[in-house]
C-alpha cells in the first residue's frame, strides 16, 4: 500500500488517537461505575450504575474499541511503520485484539447484572462474584490500554525479519524521515 500523503496521515492519526484514548477514558468511567455498583449503600446508585454500564459498554466502549483497531490497522498500512515490520506494532495489534475480544465476552455478565438491577434492587452480596470480576476486568483493561498508549509513544526499537528486508529493498532513501 502507498503511504498516506502528509495531510491524510495527520487526519487519520488524529482519528486514531481520539478513538483509542477515548476508549481508555471510557473504560475509566466503566471502572468507576463498577466500583459504585459494588460499594454503594444507596440502592438507586447501585441500580443506576449497572444499567449505565451496559449502556456505556455497548454504545461507547465497544464502538471505540473496534474503531481503534480499524484506524490502527489503517495507520500501520498507510505509513512506513507497516503492520508486521516493527515488534511494537505487532504487540499493539495483539493486545488490542485481545482487549476487544475480552470486552465483547464480558459484556454478557454486564447485561445480566443490568437486567437483575433493573428488575429489583441488588441486595448486599447478590451476584457478588460477578460484580467483583467486572472491577478486576476493567482495571486490567486500563493497564493494557495504558501499556499500549506507552508503546505507541515510545515505539521501542526492534524490527521483524520482514521489516529489515523491506528497509534494505527501499535503500538509503526510504521514507524513514517520516518517523
Ligand atoms: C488501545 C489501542 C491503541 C492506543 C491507545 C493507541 C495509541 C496511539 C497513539 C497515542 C499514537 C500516537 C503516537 C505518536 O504519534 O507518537 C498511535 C500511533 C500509532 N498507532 Fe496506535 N493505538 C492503539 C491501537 C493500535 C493498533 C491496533 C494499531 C495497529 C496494529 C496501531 C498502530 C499505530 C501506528 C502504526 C501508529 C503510528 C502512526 C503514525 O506515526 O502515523 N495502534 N497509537
Amino acid at each position: 500500500m502507498k503511504p498516506f500523503p502528509p495531510r491524510l496521515r495527520k487526519a487519520a492519526l488524529t482519528a486514531h488517537i481520539t478513538v483509542s484514548l477515548g476508549w481508555l477514558g471510557a473504560v475509566a468511567a466503566f471502572l468507576a461505575l463498577a466500583l459504585a455498583g459494588l460499594t454503594s449503600t444507596a440502592p438507586q446508585t447501585v441500580r443506576g450504575a449497572y444499567v449505565a454500564m451496559e449502556l456505556v459498554g455497548w454504545s461507547v466502549i465497544v464502538p471505540l474499541s473496534i474503531a481503534s483497531l480499524l484506524t490502527g490497522v489503517a495507520q500501520s498500512l498507510g505509513t512506513v511503520w507497516g503492520l508486521v515490520r516493527h515488534y511494537w506494532v505487532i504487540v499493539k495489534l495483539l493486545l488490542t485484539v485481545l482487549a476487544t475480544v475480552l470486552l465483547l465476552v464480558h459484556m454478557q455478565p454486564v447485561g445480566h447484572l443490568a437486567d437483575a438491577a433493573a428488575q429489583a434492587a441488588l441486595a448486599g452480596g447478590e451476584l457478588e462474584g460477578m460484580r467483583v470480576q467486572l472491577i478486576a476486568d476493567a482495571a486490567a483493561a486500563l493497564v493494557v490500554l495504558v501499556t499500549v498508549a506507552g508503546l505507541s509513544v515510545f515505539k521501542p526499537r526492534g524490527m521483524t525479519r520482514y521489516g529489515r528486508r523491506r528497509l534494505r529493498e527501499q535503500g538509503p532513501n526510504s521514507p524513514r524521515a517520516a518517523y
